[in-house]
Formats: structure tokens, C-alpha cells, sequence
């Protein structure tokens, strides 16, 4: 890891180099983008000389060009800047890689909304492509963040739930990081896909620490009952791409989302991410009642190399 001051001085430089004009279009919202903000309040010395559109800012608010995300962060502060692009990818890089998953959020929470994927699109979804960032990325960083965040209570039972956990690759995931750590477990899968509930019941995790449930299937969206027969408060939900593009609308994830904050134990976790963009924002989540511990996995930020949104939030 580098030195963040370092990186974040070096940021400086080169943003204190772009033209007046640039600066100017820094500031200028773009239509149809999303805003990443990073907090700087670590660095404020450092910071203090950022000067946007004339105003020393506490954050530095940088809008992503969202039709064009492989041109990364800073092409759209400087949307039209291919040199200043340049000048800027790299050292932006390094200082997001060193920031933490609290101090930068891509914000997608106000992308317009397209229209859910049936329950068939489901069938058969891992081989359509986006699956190997489930297994190489997304799930790796929410099991790390399970572990960091996640309770640890070997003299209790943990009651996890995988919400939209589908054939259950990943619920099988959080069974094996409790039964290596010796912690007891309930482990369920909610879905609403038939197809892929079934794969689940045959790839079943229960182990002599304790049970994999598989669930019939229930829409999440519909329900009234989020949990249902789970006789204790989850410790632990986790949504793999539920809360997310394609799958739901923003007011139906700020629904669900209140549900599991009210069916869930207190101080137990919420981990949200997924390949598709977030319905909701650190604030939504804050306004539903809970802390936002995490919003990013910060070296995925810069190249939008999904997931660059991962939500750990405690009751
Ligand atoms: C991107 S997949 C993720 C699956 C799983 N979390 C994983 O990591 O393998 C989205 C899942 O959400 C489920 N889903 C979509 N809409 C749903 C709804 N309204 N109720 C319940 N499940 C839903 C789909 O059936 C699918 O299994």
C-alpha cells in the first residue's frame, strides 16, 4: 500500500495544474452521471489547498460519466480533457487504492431505473458472464468484510440470511468462514427462483456446526414477512445483488432494505453489494437507522471495475 498523503499531494499537483476552464467544468453536474465523493477529512492539511471552481471544499465531489464508465473518474471531472485525463488517472489511482472503504462512495442511487429481469432470467444467470465476478470478486470481499465486521460469538449461535441468494454459492460461503472459525451457525437462503432454490437444497452446507436452510421460494419484494420461519433475529444479512439495477426500483429497495433493519438483531450486520449499480446511498441507509461502517471496495473506485459498491451497515 502507498502513503496516502503522498499520493493525495501528488493529486493535488496535478489538479492544481489543469486549466482555470477545467476547473470550472468540475463543478458542473452531468446529466445523466453519478457523483463519487471521497472524504478527505483524514488529509485535511493536504486538502486545504484544493481549490474547486474558486471554493476550498471538505470533499472533493467528482460526477462519473455513467454511459462511458471505462473512462473512469477523472475523465469526467475533466469530461473533454483527454490530456488532463492522463495527467490525472494515475495519481487519483494510487490515492483511492490507499483510502478506506468509508472515505469514498460512488453514488448510483439516482441512475434512472430499468426495467427488472423476470423470474426465468434467473434460470440460468451465471453463464450470461457476469458470474465470475461473483465468485472471483464480490464474494471474496463480502466474506473479508464478514470477517471484519461480522460478530464473533463462539459461545452462540450466529443466524446468517442470504436475501436473493439464489443456488446458494454464496450462503455456502458464509457456512464454511463460520464452521473454519468453530462458530455455530444457521445459515438461509431466500429467493424467489425455483431453479435456482433447488440447486441450492442439493449443494446444502450443513456441517456438525450447524444448518443450511433453504427456503421455498418467497419474493422479496412482495412479502410482508422478510424472514420467514426464522425463530431468532438474524445476526448477519447479506444481499448479493438484490439491492440492485435490474432487479429493483429504489423505492422497493429502501422498502426492503427498513425490512431487514427491523426483523434484524441489534448490532448485527447488513452487507450489501453487487455487479449491477446500488439502488440506495450511505444517506438512504443512514435514514433507515443504520451505521454505515463501508461503502466501497476504494482500488475498484477509479477503473468502475465492478463492484465498486459494497455497503456494510450495522443495526
Ligand atoms: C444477481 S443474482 C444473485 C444471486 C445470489 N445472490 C448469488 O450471489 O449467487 C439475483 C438473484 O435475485 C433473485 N431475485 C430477483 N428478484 C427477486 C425477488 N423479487 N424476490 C426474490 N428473489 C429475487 C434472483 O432469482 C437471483 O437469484
Amino acid at each position: 500500500m502507498g502513503n496516502p498523503q503522498e499520493s493525495l499531494h501528488a493529486f493535488i499537483r496535478n489538479l492544481e495544474c489543469a486549466s482555470d476552464d477545467a476547473k470550472e467544468r468540475a463543478e458542473a453536474p452531468i446529466s445523466f452521471g453519478f457523483k463519487t465523493t471521497i472524504s478527505t477529512k483524514r488529509y485535511d492539511q493536504g486538502f486545504g489547498k484544493i481549490e474547486v471552481g474558486g471554493k476550498i471544499r471538505p470533499y472533493v465531489l467528482a460526477p462519473v460519466t455513467y454511459a462511458v464508465p471505462d473512462l473512469g473518474l477523472q475523465a469526467a471531472v475533466y469530461p473533454d480533457g483527454a490530456q488532463e485525463e492522463r495527467k490525472l488517472r494515475e495519481p487519483l489511482t494510487l490515492f483511492t487504492a490507499c483510502l478506506s472503504g468509508n472515505e469514498i462512495e460512488v453514488d448510483t442511487s439516482r441512475v434512472p431505473t430499468e426495467p427488472s429481469f423476470s423470474n426465468s432470467f434467473w434460470d440460468d444467470w451465471r453463464s450470461l458472464g457476469a458470474g465470475d465476478v461473483y465468485t472471483l470478486d464480490i464474494y471474496p470481499s463480502a466474506i473479508k468484510a464478514l470477517r471484519e465486521h461480522g460478530p464473533a460469538a463462539l459461545d452462540k449461535k450466529i443466524v446468517a440470511v442470504d436475501l436473493f441468494g439464489g443456488d446458494g454459492e454464496f450462503a455456502k460461503r458464509i457456512a464454511s468462514c463460520f464452521a473454519l472459525a468453530g462458530q455455530k451457525y444457521e445459515v438461509h437462503v431466500i429467493d424467489r427462483n425455483k431453479k435456482s432454490l433447488d440447486t441450492a437444497s442439493n449443494r446444502s452446507a450443513t456441517t456438525d456446526h450447524g444448518k443450511f436452510v433453504v427456503h421455498r421460494p418467497v419474493d422479496i419484494i412482495e412479502t410482508d414477512d422478510i424472514f420467514p420461519n426464522i425463530n431468532s433475529r438474524p445476526d448477519v444479512v447479506t444481499a448479493m445483488g438484490g439491492l440492485c439495477q435490474y432487479i429493483i426500483t429504489r423505492d422497493e429497495a429502501f422498502h426492503v432494505a427498513s425490512m431487514v433493519y427491523e426483523g434484524m438483531r441489534n448490532g448485527g450486520i447488513f452487507i450489501a453489494t453487487g455487479y449491477t449499480e446500488m439502488r440506495l446511498n450511505a444517506q438512504d441507509f443512514r435514514e433507515i437507522g443504520f451505521r454505515v461502517e463501508q461503502m466501497s471496495i476504494p482500488k475498484n473506485t477509479v477503473p468502475l471495475k465492478n463492484p465498486y459498491q459494497m455497503y456494510v451497515l450495522r443495526k
